[in-house]
């Protein structure tokens, strides 16, 4: 996209698995269809982490007197405490990394893709601003609303102008389906469809016996019965929005709102959990799935297949009970006059979603 805008992309990505930065790009290029790497873009090879961004002092330089804009979409995206030095590292710590690159570059804005969540576990509207807010879900929310003071201090002080995105839960393309990774939206129907395949395959008499136990039963067509209660909040729902709409949102922004702000990318109708849940019974075949509110969740204990969907699915726990609005005011004013809208994540786009993620086996190696 900012390559078709006239911008020349100077890429900073890193090595991983003996794959060389070019040859990971390539790869990505590949992946999204175009005729190889477009001739605006250039890989530089290096590391946010590393101190002068992995880079010789020359290239350093060299990069810096070649930079009017940056756009930091870098990020550990994991949600584990166990991780909490990793992602502080990767999102807050070593930002300054690149901050100080900024200010010592021809830089004048800088863009930078946060999380509509680190709003943390404030309640109500969230405003589209810097907020003051000391409690979190996770590091990640955490690390991210952090990484938002420090930019804005430094921009600050440096005069660098800054926008801030703050996109919701990110899907894959609303028309194709395609996505590079099934987390967020994509886990937990995973997990359903897992456990549905794992009785369904094994459908002789001793995993009928494994299924009783788990309360799962067969139907007729391939159709599984699964008791199963999935906590929902009364109202609001998951927050998802597809990535096409969010690369056509963030360019419309970047060119618009030339002084510096926090927006929110977010979808005026987050999704019920019952509807996802319809959806996926739907789709998969699959029967005995329901939303209930906590206070009837709470008032029965739970089945076995209910801990197990449950402890595998608990980070995403929160997102599914999200009943917050996201205030979208400024986003909306540019995004209502360039015609660009987030559809309505319905049973149609699921379906694609779906479709894509079966054809590739949900991003393993078959
Ligand atoms: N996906 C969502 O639902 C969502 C929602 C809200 C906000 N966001 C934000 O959107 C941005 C992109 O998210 P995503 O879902 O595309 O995440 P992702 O798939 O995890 O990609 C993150 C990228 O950051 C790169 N990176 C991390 N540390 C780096 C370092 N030290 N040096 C160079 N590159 C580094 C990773 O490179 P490697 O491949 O080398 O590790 C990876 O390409 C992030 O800022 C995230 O916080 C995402």
């Amino acid at each position: 996209m900012l390559s078709q805008q006239g911008y020349t992309v100077l890429l900073l990505a890193r090595p991983r698995d003996n794959a060389a930065p070019e040859e990971r790009i390539k790869a990505l290029f590949d992946w999204l269809g175009t005729d190889g790497i477009p001739s605006c873009v250039q890989i530089v090879p290096g590391d946010l982490n590393c101190s002068d961004l992995g880079l010789s002092s020359a290239d350093y330089h060299l990069l810096a007197s070649r930079v009017d804009e940056i756009i930091h979409c870098a990020s550990d995206t994991s949600f584990s405490e166990r991780k909490r030095s990793q992602i502080e590292k990767a999102n807050f710590e070593n930002l300054h990394h690149l901050l100080g690159f900024a200010a010592k570059s021809r830089c004048c804005f800088f863009h930078f893709i946060s999380t509509a969540y680190a709003a943390g576990k404030r309640r109500g509207v969230c405003p589209e601003a810097l907020v003051d807010t000391r409690s979190f879900f996770n590091v990640y929310e955490e690390t991210k609303h952090r990484a938002e003071k420090s930019a804005a201090e430094y921009c600050g002080r440096e005069g660098i102008r800054l926008n801030i995105y703050r996109p919701s839960i990110v899907y894959g393309n609303s028309r194709t389906g395609k996505t590079l990774r099934f987390n967020a939206m994509y886990y937990p129907v995973k997990i359903l469809v897992f456990l549905k395949n794992l009785y369904l395959t094994k459908n002789g008499e001793q995993s009928r016996e494994g299924a009783e136990k788990m309360g799962i039963s067969f139907g007729p067509g391939g159709t599984i019965h699964m008791p199963l209660r999935i906590e929902a909040a009364a109202s609001g729902g998951i927050n998802l929005i597809p990535v096409n709409f969010f690369t056509a949102a963030f360019s419309a922004i970047m060119e618009t709102a030339l002084d510096g702000d926090v927006f929110h990318i977010t979808n005026d109708k987050p999704k019920p959990v019952s509807d996802i849940i319809h959806y996926t019974q739907k789709f998969f075949t699959i029967t005995g799935i329901q939303a209930v509110q906590t206070k009837d969740f709470q008032s029965s204990s739970q089945n076995r297949l209910e801990m197990l969907f449950n402890r595998y699915t608990q980070v995403y726990r929160q997102y599914m009970q999200d009943e917050r609005i996201f205030d979208n005011t400024k986003a909306a004013a540019i995004l209502d006059r360039k015609g660009i809208s987030c559809p309505d994540f319905d049973y149609s786009i699921f379906s694609t979603c779906m479709q894509y993620a079966e054809a590739v086996n949900w991003g393993n190696p078959s």
